[in-house]
């Protein structure tokens, strides 16, 4: 059987709708996912929404609606964002189904009935308007920092996750799985906040509805955290088919913002310890896509919409400007000029006009039909580690590295066609040798191409007269030298990227 991969991205908030942020952390897993798929493993790429707890609440109070209503809506408006970005997700998960209400209880449980859940009361100082505690030195005033009301001393019954007691557990976990958490910087700052001491969590509400219950004490709800964690393991079946999770959960990654780095590498591998299941294998956590320098949000009014972007750039020139322009780790700024240069260059310019060139050499000398490759052309090293640093890359989530590597293939090509000045020469065998390479190119990069621009390097891929789609082809074969067969109509057809103009 093949290779297990499974991937999931955070559930997102049903709150708003899906901004170029969400689509950022999605589109990384989609192309990590597809390139896993090239690599012949077996792929269970999973997204979706996280739709409990008061942020949802309050939400669709505002537009009044029920918060179902409000779920459906929104999480409708995801999967639809997705569909426009070519999203190949094999399970879209909704914590309002049935299956994860039951697969939250039976994780929580295994977690109580293991002594790590108490109940015990909490006391703080409570504005009703927020539904949220405050200590002192929140407070302006002596007031809501929010609503500037009084708060009221407040104690109610919660239940709590003796996190305190995973304190040495996960330190231990984490020294003899080093790789669990990547970046390095961000390993490093999770193991700083558990060894600065953990606190028991409340994990359970009594003011609020609008979640799973407690299956031990109905009158409590999962505090919605506690409950989005667990889709991880929902969707693979816990609780419910042990086989099926015994299966995936091994190969688990988890692609996060660093937002939301202490509930992945800190709650949720305690949780799992306490559960008796094994933490995840990798924990892969990405920086912020800033606009302006600035983190979107909804006050800011600085979100922007993917829609708005795929109309001119393509849902493919989309893509790719994420995946090279964000190093993957690291804070990216996000800039439309930034985004329509990179656009230009690289796929209007570097990709599209070696392939508008090759086809129009190819009808010129070659009546319209492809040659085969030079086995011993001075691309086939090139390529060769075109594809070495690639895979590389790709396997650490290093898109941007990836696609470099790359379109070091693409330009070295170029640069090939103009040392020889093929639509110079008299037709022949040094013209067919130098034609057929550069064909051979451009089918190994609608393969290596492809999990960034599925539906570019699949129109690739017809113009070079191959059958299939790239995305059918297997690696590391499919990169090898000599693919390319030669015999084949080329189709030029119009611009692959129309080159946009500075608005
Ligand atoms: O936190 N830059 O959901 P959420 C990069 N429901 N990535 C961004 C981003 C930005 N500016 N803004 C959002 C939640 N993201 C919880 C998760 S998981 C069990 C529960 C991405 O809707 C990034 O992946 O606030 C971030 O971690 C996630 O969206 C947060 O989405
Ligand atoms: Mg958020």
């Amino acid at each position: 059987m093949a290779r297990p991969f499974y991937l999931t991205t955070p559930i997102y908030y049903v709150n708003d709708a899906p901004h170029i942020g969400h689509a950022y952390t999605t589109i990384v897993g989609d192309a990590v996912s597809r390139w896993h798929r090239l690599l012949g493993e077996d792929v269970f790429f999973l997204t979706g929404t996280d739709e409990h707890g008061l942020k949802i609440v309050r939400a669709a109070e505002a537009n009044g609606v029920s918060p179902l209503e409000q779920a459906d809506r929104t999480s409708a408006r995801f999967l639809q964002a997705w569909r426009q970005l070519d999203i190949s997700y094999d399970d879209f998960i909704r914590t309002t189904e049935p299956r994860h209400g039951r697969a939250v209880g039976a994780l929580l449980q295994a977690i109580y009935d293991n002594g790590h859940i108490e109940l015990d009361s909490y006391e703080g100082l409570y504005c009703v308007a927020c539904e949220a505690y405050y200590v002192e030195a929140d407070l302006v005033e002596g007031l809501c920092p929010i609503h500037r009301r009084p708060v009221e001393a407040f104690a109610e019954e919660n239940y709590f996750f003796r996190l305190s007691r995973f304190r040495q557990p996960l330190l231990d976990w984490f020294t003899t799985h080093p790789d669990c958490i990547r970046p390095e910087a961000k390993r490093n700052e999770a193991l700083g906040l558990i060894r600065a001491g953990l606190d028991d969590i409340s994990i359970s509400r009594t003011s609020i509805s609008w979640g799973v219950p407690v299956p031990w004490d109905p009158a409590h709800v999962f505090y919605v955290w506690y409950d989005a964690l667990v889709n991880y393991a929902t969707a693979i079946g816990y609780g419910e088919d042990d086989g099926r999770f015994e299966r995936w959960w091994p190969a688990v990654h988890h692609l996060i913002g660093k937002d939301i780095l202490r509930f992945h590498c800190v709650y949720w591998p305690a949780m799992l310890l306490a559960a008796g299941v094994d933490p995840p294998r990798r924990i892969q956590v990405h920086g912020y896509l800033l606009v302006s320098g600035e983190k979107m949000s909804k006050t800011a009014f600085n979100q922007i919409a993917p829609a708005d972007l795929v109309t001119d750039f393509g849902v493919d020139g989309y893509r790719y400007h994420f995946l090279r322009d964000i190093p993957l780790g690291a804070d990216g700024d996000f800039s439309f000029e930034g985004m329509l240069a990179r656009y230009n260059a690289d796929l209007a310019n570097n990709l599209g006009n070696l392939l508008s060139r090759v086809a129009t050499i190819v009808a010129k000398k070659c009546g319209g039909t492809g040659p085969a490759p030079s086995p011993d052309s001075p691309l086939a090293p090139v390529a060769a580690s075109a594809y070495r640093d690639a895979a590389d890359a790709w396997e650490r989530m290093a898109t941007s590295e990836a696609l470099d590597a790359t379109w070091r293939l693409v330009r070295e090509a170029n640069a090939h066609l103009e040392a020889n000045e093929p639509w110079k020469a008299e037709p022949g065998p040094a013209v067919d040798a130098v034609l057929g390479s550069a064909l051979e190119v451009l089918r190994i990069v609608a393969v290596l191409a492809s999990p960034a621009m599925p539906g570019a390097c699949a129109e690739l891929w017809r113009r070079l007269g191959l059958t299939g789609r790239p995305d059918d082809q297997r690696l590391p074969e499919a990169a090898g030298w000599g693919g390319y067969p030669g015999g084949l109509p080329v189709d030029k057809g119009g611009p692959l990227f129309p080159r946009l103009q500075p608005a």
